[in-house]
């Protein structure tokens, strides 16, 4: 089965024919039918965010039809249109008991071990399932725990968004942020995190909700999904506008990049007492500077939010019956369908602002 595959980072993907194994235990086979591009993924291909291992067959927002289950398996069935998700979790551990699925210890150890027939293998060479999932492939072999179903009326590129950007984004306003009515928020970054931060807040009653972003075709958009106000940060310095269109800050801010620098705009753009909410992905040696004396003063928190702070199988169930019922816009999210082949050049064009979401569609 072809898959887009990272052998070095950084570097291009190339699509590459790997053997699949067949499920076993858990394990749940997936025949994938759109796969969207988030920009962790590129953050692995520019050498930002390591992999445990290269090669790896990247992709992580994904959906999918059932094609084969293991023997223990009892959640999906053959024929089951699911989404897969990257908080995969052991449900045993102390934070899964906790409801914290998405910091499950045990995470990282639902994969096959190293005495069983890999995953995926190139020419007999083992190729890592970036998050247990390697979602830019034709088909896909995850633990039960990273999959969970989907009305078959959603359609399958708004499934796979609904498996990271959605997720995360109104995940992210929702169990992280906890909005309440009537709450000013600020979202600096309006990419597919962004946005569906924005429309997480709109839907939570927030009052009123400040997009931030360089990209003017960002900020437009970001008023289609509920944004009240806007900021192009290419113009103005992004904390005094903020400051000044709410007469000194906001309840909540967000960032949605994964740049430290607008990290601390975050902060900055908060009223005491308040919380900053760190959602993009820093390049891993990095480290934003917080005044130690101004966050105690002045009471301020900073937190980051890990795929929303989700229960995926609780929560995408609930995401698509928002979607099917009209209170979440996800049509207008995907820019473009693509083939596997053209990985590299959607890509590009995600890096160049062009896109908000491009679909790969399998079919
Ligand atoms: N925490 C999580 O669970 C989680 C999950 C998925 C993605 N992410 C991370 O979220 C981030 C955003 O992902 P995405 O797919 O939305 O990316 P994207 O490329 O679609 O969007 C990024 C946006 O930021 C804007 N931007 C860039 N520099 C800016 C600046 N200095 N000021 C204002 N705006 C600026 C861009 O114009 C773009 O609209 C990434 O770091 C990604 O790794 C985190
Ligand atoms: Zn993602
Ligand atoms: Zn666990």
């Amino acid at each position: 089965m072809r898959a887009a595959v990272l052998h070095e980072a950084p570097g291009d993907l190339v699509v590459e024919d790997l053997a699949i194994a067949q499920p076993i235990g858990r394990e749940v086979l997936i025949r994938t039918k759109a796969s969207g591009l988030c920009h962790s993924d590129l953050h692995v291909i520019e050498g930002l965010l390591p992999l445990p291992a290269l090669p790896a067959a990247l992709g992580h927002e994904a959906s999918g039809i059932v094609e084969a289950v293991g023997p223990e398996v009892t959640s999906v069935a053959p024929g089951d249109h699911v989404i897969t998700c990257l908080t995969q979790f052991c449900g045993t551990c102390g934070e899964c008991q906790a409801g914290r699925v998405y910091v499950c210890r045990n995470r990282h150890g639902l994969g096959r071990g190293p005495d069983r027939e890999p995953t995926l293998s190139l020419d007999g060479t083992p190729v890592l399932a970036m998050a247990g999932l390697g979602a830019f492939a034709e088909q896909m072999l995850v633990h039960e725990n990273g999959v969970v179903g989907v009305e078959p009326e959603v359609p399958f590129d708004v499934a796979a968004l609904i498996g990271c950007a959605v997720l995360t984004g109104v995940g992210s306003a929702v169990n992280g942020a906890r909005i309440r009515p009537g709450e000013t928020v600020a979202v600096i970054g309006c990419g597919g995190i962004g946005l569906n931060i924005v429309q997480g807040c709109r839907l939570a009653g927030a009052g009123r909700i400040i997009a931030v972003d360089l990209n003017a075709d960002k900020l437009e958009a970001a008023r289609g999904f509920g944004a009240t106000d806007v900021v192009d940060a290419s113009q103005d310095d992004p904390v005094a506008a903020v400051q000044a269109l709410t007469g000194g800050g906001v309840d909540a801010a967000f960032e949605a990049i994964g740049l430290t620098a607008t990290a601390e705009q975050a902060l900055a753009m908060v009223l005491p007492g308040r919380t900053a909410y760190l959602v993009g992905v820093p390049p891993v040696d990095s480290a934003m500077t917080i005044s130690g004396a101004g966050v105690v003063l002045q009471a301020k928190g900073v937190r980051g939010l890990f795929m929303g702070n989700s229960h995926f199988k609780v929560d995408m169930p609930r995401l698509a019956r928002h979607y099917l019922e009209g209170r979440l816009e996800l049509d207008r999210l995907v820019s473009a369908h693509i083939a596997l082949d053209e990985v590299n050049d959607g890509y590009a064009e995600l890096k160049a602002g062009a896109t908000l979401r491009s679909v790969i569609m399998f079919d």
